[in-house]
């Protein structure tokens, strides 16, 4: 160890909704467990978070909503904040960046910056929405991903794909405020030149980080450097947010993702008088923990601005999960397919360590994972009920039934091999989960305390102290062996306190009050140890540790869920501040451009229609192609009247080979869209395109 204090960061939530079980398996559980596991080897350590409160979500939300940004912020960070309180989440400070002392912080930030001459003034074309008289940048336009062709695409990001975009690489782009079609105007905002960084974060990440770094991570960085850094504007046109310190820059705030990391360094400061040691002292062993897709600002951004800064100290790891999907589907906060943390624990009160079990153990710390009710009940019940629960329910009922209610002695002189290997199955559990954890591998620590559990019930069970105790009368000396069994199972009892204690700290305690010793006994340092409980000291009766979760249970879950679920069409008219999932069939294979070059596209104006004898679905439509006419059959008699389509601009494959149906010649065929729900649309131009026009 070559650190002397840890500071641990967790992703500052946007204050625009509740968190769900994602947001805690993603993030805030496994950043939990490595907090409550260092505070326990005693460590000098300190964990903050807060709202991010700034930014296009929350004024989006504002505007869904009716109400103002703060009063969306205010809702949100209390709900947030019980929520994450309720699950056991034990930040030292959960902060606000809407405090005095972040926009100082971050304000300050930024004045450095500029002062030191870093910040390029750039003045640019940007779109802005005539309707709304606001800029558009971010999550504010939507349009098609260039990459994925997903048509609720951000201005910064694809979330169906994962690109980076910009507003201008947006295809059809559209205002998510008014869903009007942007102009471009004239702005001016403060350019962070983060290609100047990009030969230092190579050296730092590639060469210095390679192997420390997960996988994932380190992957998503050495794409970002590989395909080279841009000059990043730090600066927004908006009313919400910290405004830019400088005297001509009336109507401009500091970009989200600049404020929301000095969010740190403000909770921090705001926690304690000493946050510079925290920060600014070398021997500061930083760690940052995210979802991945917040990878590139904490990797890449973040560092640089902290680089330019000067005195900080940088993460010395990002350990970021993949994402949770829900019963087999991508979480969507748009159609409300989500688990919610405060409906958890409305539905499931005390259960918080259940909810942390199942996170844990199904954590998607190397790719994405599947969260299921059938999934939670099963880990539930053949895990943690039977195995964890099970093993120390018997010790203490079998130690009140055998042994009279107090810690018997262990005879050395009749220990056996099992005992032996039993005490050192504990010592090695402890070795292992401390590499597990100091590795963020959170997953294989917990499971390794679950086995140290199962080797105590296989144990006792090959011990049989209840079938010993039959021979008492014969043989009053085996007591000795039923007493060194239960001495040995009582002893692992604590030490399974002191190991699952990161993990499930509610268990913990619990067991603690039943063993009747104060909560100093869960420090690490007391792992292994075999001297945990006093001979002859009294035990109280055993509690059970967890209940079952029954069928209906899940039932009632899965039934709620879909439910709530606002379906895809209702989504769909939502204004696009939000994802929406868009059922799609396998892609056909790749053709190359010269194969698509082939196709001969053409605007076209259906002149009349009319229905053909004898056929259900088929129109004759009559269309204009400007150069001539055609007649072109479709199938598109079921969905619409002739009358309705009369006028219609469409897109026609003109050079298919003719083809004859029902005794006619048909030369051509229309495109059309298929919705998820069957519905057929038009493929036509936005506006009005010269008949015959190429579409290419
Ligand atoms: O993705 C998010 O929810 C962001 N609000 C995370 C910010 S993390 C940090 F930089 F503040
Ligand atoms: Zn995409």
């Amino acid at each position: 160890m070559d650190f002397k204090r840890l500071l641990v960061t967790a992703a500052l939530p946007y204050a625009n909704g509740p968190v769900h079980i994602g947001h805690l398996a993603g993030c805030y559980l496994p950043a939990d467990i490595y907090v409550r596991y260092q505070r326990a080897q005693k460590r000098d350590i300190k964990f903050v978070c807060g709202s991010d409160e700034h930014g296009v979500p929350i004024t989006i939300r504002a505007m869904k909503e009716g109400i103002t940004p703060q009063q969306v912020v205010d809702k949100y960070n209390a709900l947030i904040k019980e929520s994450f309180e309720q699950m056991g989440i034990s930040f030292d400070i959960y902060s606000r960046t809407s405090n005095k002392i972040h926009h100082e912080t971050s304000q300050a930030f930024f004045k450095k910056l500029y002062d030191d001459g870093l910040f390029e003034e750039r003045e640019s074309e940007q779109y802005f929405d005539e309707e709304k008289q606001v800029f558009l940048a971010d999550r504010y336009i939507v349009g098609t991903c260039p990459v994925c062709s997903n048509p609720n695409a951000y201005g910064d990001q694809c979330e169906r794909c994962g690109s980076s975009l910009s507003p201008e690489q947006l295809i059809n782009p559209h205002s998510a405020l008014s869903n009007a079609v942007p102009v471009k105007k004239k702005t001016k905002h403060w350019y962070f030149p983060l290609n100047k960084y990009e030969q230092w974060l190579s050296e730092w990440i590639v060469e210095g980080k390679k192997d420390e770094w997960k996988a994932n991570v380190y992957g998503q960085c050495k794409s970002w450097l590989d395909s080279g850094l841009q000059p990043r504007a730090m600066t927004r046109d908006s009313s919400w947010g910290v405004p830019v310190p400088l005297p001509d820059a009336q109507g401009k705030v500091l970009y989200v993702w600049f404020d929301a990391p000095i969010g740190y360094i403000s909770a921090t400061k705001e926690l304690t008088n000493q946050w510079s040691d925290y920060w600014q002292q070398e021997d500061t062993k930083l760690v940052h923990f995210i979802g991945k897709d917040n990878i590139v600002f904490h990797c890449i951004i973040f560092p640089a601005m902290l680089k330019a800064h000067g005195g900080y100290v940088l993460p010395d790891n990002v350990p970021a999960n993949e994402f949770l999907n829900i019963e087999g589907e991508k979480v969507s906060t748009s159609r409300n397919w989500a688990v919610w943390v405060h409906d958890y624990i409305k539905d499931f009160p005390d259960q918080q360590d259940v909810l942390r079990y199942v996170l844990c153990s199904n954590a998607p710390e190397t790719k994405d994972n599947d969260f299921t009710w059938k999934d939670f009940q099963e880990r539930t019940n053949s895990e943690l009920v039977s195995i964890f629960g099970n093993f120390v329910n018997r010790a203490f009922v079998l130690m009140h039934k055998l042994c009279g209610g107090r810690v018997p002695k262990l005879h050395t002189d009749v220990m056996d091999e099992a005992d032996h290997a039993l005490i050192q199955a504990i010592q090695n559990t402890k070795t292992l989960v401390e590499s597990d954890i100091e590795n963020y591998k959170f997953r294989d620590g917990l499971f390794e305390v679950i086995d140290l559990a199962r080797k105590g019930n296989k144990y006792m069970q090959d011990k049989e102290p209840w079938i010993v105790a039959k021979s008492l009368t014969e043989n009053p000396d085996n007591q000795k062996l039923i007493d060194n069994c239960l001495h040995l199972c009582l002893q692992l009892t604590a030490n399974l306190a002191i190991l699952i204690n990161p993990f499930l700290p509610f268990t913990a305690r619990k067991m603690c009050g039943m063993m009747k010793v104060v909560d100093r006994m869960l420090e690490w340092e007391n792992a292994g140890k075999m001297n945990l409980l006093n001979v002859g000291y009294p035990l109280k009766a055993p509690e059970l540790l967890f209940r079952k979760i029954e069928d209906e249970e899940i039932k009632t879950q899965v039934e709620k869920l879909h439910a709530n679920m606002v379906k895809p069409n209702t989504a769909a008219t939502e204004t696009a501040s939000t994802e929406v999932k868009v059922e799609h069939t396998d892609l056909k294979p790749e053709i190359s451009i010269d194969d698509f070059a082939k196709i001969d596209l053409r605007a076209g104006v259906i002149l009349s229609a009319e229905k053909v004898e004898k056929a259900d679905k088929l129109l004759k439509l009559e269309i204009d192609l400007g150069f001539e006419k055609r007649t072109v059959l479709s199938g598109i008699a079921q969905h619409f009247s002739p009358e309705e389509i009369v006028g219609k601009q469409v897109t026609v494959v003109a050079n298919l080979a003719p083809r004859k149906m029902r005794g006619i010649e048909s030369k051509g065929m229309i495109l059309m869209a298929q919705n998820a729900e069957g519905k057929l649309i038009f493929v036509s131009p936005l506006e009005q395109a010269t008949a015959g026009s190429e579409v290419k």
